[in-house]
């Protein structure tokens, strides 16, 4: 086989049944798993639009490796761990003994000698969570909770399950927009990736050209770009708003925030154009008054907080269909046991 195609993610991140033992990134997943995970994710919310509890995890160790800064993303990961019965552990690494000289190899293998289950992990490095199912620890369950620039398919698969349960329509029938930081984004990769195999056919982006990838068109295949916010809203049924990732942009990509507000922020005349039911989302951390007014952030558009919910069920899914099939791929479970 090629060796491309032996380490190509998708190879990594399913076992010999083609289930889900790792999640790593949205790219080289089918669009049935993708739907799995959304499915799997509505089974965690009742009919009052409630989380519930399930015993699924009883016994099992959730370790939350974060290399890098995060509110939302860890605090949902432990709930959603919590929320299934595991024993949660978050580990500081700002003052592991990584910082005292030791290899992340070694840290992780200290870490799997506690008994653990699922790695939960950010860092600031893109492929670190490709690196450490493949080479580190294959045997535990390896969730990327944002790479570097790369990927954040938890993220994604929020966005995803969001769109799906506001608009209630299939995702080949959506226009959506996504404004703003593309280029130092990575959920607007995941979130275009997941798009992309979900069936959308209509993904606008939004974005100065300093602000967009190098060799974008070729990356985004299938997606239009604007320049120009008028253009792009009009008649969306879904607008993304994206932080500009200051942390990650080297040299000056923008004018000034002021500038960026007026070029591209998100207002109520603009939001005028898209469909007047559109829904408007943001990944958090929000600058209120740069890419987004507060208006819209607290509008009756806004689906920004039910994505914080939602985020719970889909890391909820997540969690259990990859302990399945790290238990399948290990001979501990029967391929046919769903979650
Ligand atoms: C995003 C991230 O960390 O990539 N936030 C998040 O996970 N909720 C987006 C961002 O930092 O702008």
């Amino acid at each position: 086989m090629h060796l491309a195609k032996l380490h190509a993610p998708s190879q990594i991140q399913l076992n010999e049944h083609g289930n889900l033992k790792h999640f790593v990134t949205i790219e080289g997943l089918s669009k049935d798993t993708l739907n799995k995970i959304l499915d799997t994710a509505e089974t965690f919310i009742n009919d009052n639009n409630q989380l519930i509890t399930s015993p699924l995890l009883e016994g099992r160790t959730v370790m939350n490796l974060f290399f890098e800064n995060s509110t939302r993303t860890r605090t949902t990961f432990e709930a959603a761990a919590k929320r299934l019965s595991a024993n949660v552990l978050n580990i500081d690494i700002a003052r592991s003994s990584t910082a005292k000289g030791e290899t992340l190899r070694d840290t992780l293998w200290n870490l799997q000698a506690m008994a653990a289950d699922i790695f939960v992990v950010r860092h600031s490095s893109s492929g670190a969570a490709h690196f450490i199912a493949k080479d580190v620890c294959p045997n535990v369950a390896i969730i990327n909770a944002g790479d570097g620039q790369h990927a954040h398919p938890t993220q994604a698969m929020l966005d995803m399950l969001t769109i799906r349960r506001e608009t209630k329509k299939p995702f080949e029938e959506l226009s959506i927009a996504i404004i703003g930081d593309i280029k130092h984004s990575r959920v607007a990769r995941s979130d275009v990736a997941a798009l992309q195999t979900l069936g959308c056919k209509d993904i606008r982006v939004i974005a100065p050209n300093t602000l967009l990838p190098y060799g974008f068109s070729e990356y985004a295949e299938g997606v239009r770009l604007f320049n120009q916010m008028d253009e792009g809203v009009k008649d969306c049924d879904v607008i993304i708003t994206l932080r500009i990732q200051n942390e990650r942009i080297e040299s000056p990509a923008l004018a000034s925030q002021l500038e960026f507000h007026k070029m591209y922020g998100l207002n109520e005349a603009r939001l005028a154009l898209a469909k007047p039911d559109c829904i408007v989302m943001h990944p958090g951390p929000m600058n209120r008054g740069v890419e987004i007014t507060s208006s819209i952030a607290d509008g009756a558009q806004s689906v920004i907080l039910n994505q914080v919910t939602n985020g719970i069920a889909v890391r909820m899914a997540v969690l259990a269909l990859s302990m399945n099939g790290q238990l399948q791929a290990q001979g501990l479970l029967d391929a046919t046991s769903v979650v």
